[in-house]
């Protein structure tokens, strides 16, 4: 699997743990986050990743700033994307079971990484549990197809 992660300025040490600890259980990642410790501007980074899960280019998203909300905020925008932000493993793994989240979001000023690494393997390891939770996914799509103002 695929994963697409992206991160501002203040998540860049948090970025770098969550790789390692993605590529040594088997995921293949693909970094559209900064590297740089120089203050920049999280939309970009949650809709490079955003615009990655819609079109395909990877199967699922992991976006990290400050608190999580900007970024996830930014990616939200981006048709087709069901982004969470989660600061614990329950909240994490239902947000696939119900609501079939495409990108988990968290905050690296708010979880540390025994944590962050919870979640996230929380998160990889639900599935989507379809039925009733479908017709509901699909009424939070049909808000975005009817573009209501
Ligand atoms: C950057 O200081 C901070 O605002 C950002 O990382 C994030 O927390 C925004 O939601």
């Amino acid at each position: 699997m695929k994963i697409g992660i992206g991160n501002d300025h203040s998540a860049v040490d948090m970025k770098n743990e969550v790789v390692d600890f993605l590529v040594e259980q088997g995921y293949e990642v693909v970094n559209y986050g900064t590297d740089s410790y120089e203050s920049c501007n999280y939309p970009v980074y949650g809709e490079k990743v955003a615009n990655a899960v819609a079109q395909g280019n990877v199967d699922l998203g992991i976006l990290i700033c400050g608190t999580g909300v900007g970024i996830s905020l930014a990616a939200n925008k981006v048709k087709g994307i069901r982004a969470v932000v989660c600061s614990e493993p329950y909240s994490a793994r239902l947000s696939r079971e119900h609501n079939n989240t495409n990108i988990l979001a968290f905050g690296a000023r708010v979880v540390g990484i025994e944590l962050a690494k919870m979640i996230i393997t929380e998160w990889l390891n639900a599935e989507f549990q379809g039925g009733r939770h479908q017709t509901r996914v699909d009424m939070i799509m049909d808000i975005e197809e009817r573009k209501c103002k």
